[in-house]
């Protein structure tokens, strides 16, 4: 099973060697390796021509040239593995990538949260209920989220039915976008029901038809249709966190003379991970796949020089991508550092900013919420941040959702944390609803001359 790599010491269970932050133990060892390998023989999820595709045009936003849209939800789970849930999803997507094109006049790289976000790193192990104390709930993937021993102890037979969900998922937003969903001369395809009642919706209906204008014109001058922008592509991402399943569906394949992860197109290391000398750093080094890293407020200079010696040793263009969450009250502080780092290493970097996860709060009723405001905030912050030092950011990283849920605070309707009861569906991260999203789209597409 083992062939060449150009890394050093690496295969695809190198990472066993090393200390493994939240990778839960499985009772029955037997029973894992029989579903490792059960999975390492079925069609992977996602092909290489797909993740060299993907690399190239992450080496685009790099350099200014294309705009990253990553979103999706926090944690998908079993149960939302629905024609709806999907449809609903990919059509915010949409929408917004529409909005940012127009605005910032360069092509967006759709890149789903989705598709195999299933694994979910928890600060605490444990988690004490009246007097019993069981495993936390670590992500569909690995065990179930009811509070029972039985439910909780984790269960390698999840990694097979994420991997049938993921590929479900997949196969049902394939089929939309190759049937014509996706054709950028019909967004109304795209349609949610907030297109008629909200505040934004003027401004949404006016971008769109300036869009389809600008095909339709481009097109009746060159007596050509424009192939390439009627279809667009759609990508996937995950936490790269649990490496048996990972490293089940890694091959080796000939004719590229690399390793692939293809459970997905794009797999990041979360922040609770990305120890240097630890396991997903070491995994990550020896897949081809683009990949990216977040990096938080205790991300040393001497750490990012690491990662970039360690993870893109041949200084290849998109091959890694830094998603910084800072948090509002600190991305200006801490951010010009980070890039002054990458700028006197001489290394391509794709910069994403993730609004997200540095500015969580816990409102009055204790619900785990975001502030609209600390999301836009952070997001102009990075925008002149980039700008100021002369690099690119490249993309946005966001946890979303196309249904009209109460999650995040603020925005256009001024969600208070009264509302958040209303319909907070998040097990694990508060998403931006459909509104929202867009209002950070159309706040990104305002910023034409800044990327
Ligand atoms: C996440 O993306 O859901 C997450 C846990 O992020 P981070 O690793 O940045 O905290
Ligand atoms: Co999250």
């Amino acid at each position: 099973m083992i062939s060449p790599t150009p890394h050093a010491g690496w295969h695809p269970a190198s990472w066993l060697a090393c200390n493994a932050g939240q990778i839960p133990a499985y009772r029955d060892a037997r029973r894992a390796d029989a579903v490792m390998t059960a999975l390492a023989r079925l069609p992977p999820l996602v092909t290489s021509w797909e993740v060299d595709a993907l690399r190239g045009q992450l080496a685009l936003a790099g350099e200014g040239k294309a705009f990253i849209l990553q979103g999706g939800d926090c944690a998908e789970t079993f149960d939302d593995c629905r024609s709806d849930v999907i449809v609903t999803k990919l059509k915010i997507l949409l929408q917004m990538s529409v909005v940012i094109i127009s605005g910032l006049k360069r092509p967006v790289v759709r890149v789903g949260r989705m598709a195999g976000q299933y694994a979910k790193p928890r600060s605490a192990s444990t988690e004490t209920r009246t007097d019993q104390t069981l495993p936390s709930y670590r992500g569909d993937i690995i065990n179930r989220n009811a509070f029972t021993a039985e439910d909780r102890e984790p269960d390698p037979e999840l990694m097979l039915r994420a991997y049938e969900r993921s590929g479900l998922t997949l196969n049902f937003i394939r089929s939309l976008i190759d049937g014509g969903f996706a054709d950028l001369h019909h967004p109304e395809n795209w349609d949610l029901d907030w297109v008629s009642h909200s505040p934004m919706a003027d401004q949404y209906r006016r971008t769109v038809q300036t869009v389809a204008d600008g095909l339709d014109f481009f097109e009746s001058l060159t007596g050509k249709s424009i192939d390439q922008a009627r279809r667009v592509d759609f990508f996937t991402s995950h936490e790269g966190l649990h490496l048996p399943y990972e490293q089940a569906q890694t091959r080796f394949l000939e004719r590229r003379q690399g390793w692939y992860d293809l459970t997905t197109h794009f797999p990041w290391i979360g922040v609770r991970t990305s120890q240097l000398e630890g396991a997903h750093v070491e995994f990550f080094r020896g897949i081809r796949n683009p990949v990216a890293v977040k990096v938080g407020p205790d991300t040393t200079p001497a750490f990012l020089q690491g990662l970039l010696r360690t993870l893109n040793p041949d200084n290849e263009a998109g091959r890694l991508t830094l998603i910084h969450r800072l948090g509002v009250g600190r991305v200006r502080q801490l951010l010009p550092t980070l890039i002054e780092v990458v700028r006197e290493a001489g290394a391509r970097v794709v910069w994403v900013c993730d609004p997200m996860h540095g500015n969580t709060e816990t409102s009055s009723s204790g619900l785990k919420t975001r502030r609209v405001e600390s999301i836009l905030g952070e997001l102009e912050a990075a925008f002149e941040v980039h700008r100021a030092a002369g690099s690119h950011l490249g993309g946005v990283h966001l946890e979303l959702t196309g249904d009209h849920v109460t999650e995040c605070t603020g925005g256009a309707r001024g969600l208070t944390d009264s509302d958040l009861p209303r319909d907070y569906r998040s097990q694990v991260d508060p998403r931006l609803n459909y509104e929202q999203a867009m209002e950070v789209a159309m706040r990104i597409a305002g910023h034409g001359r800044d990327v």
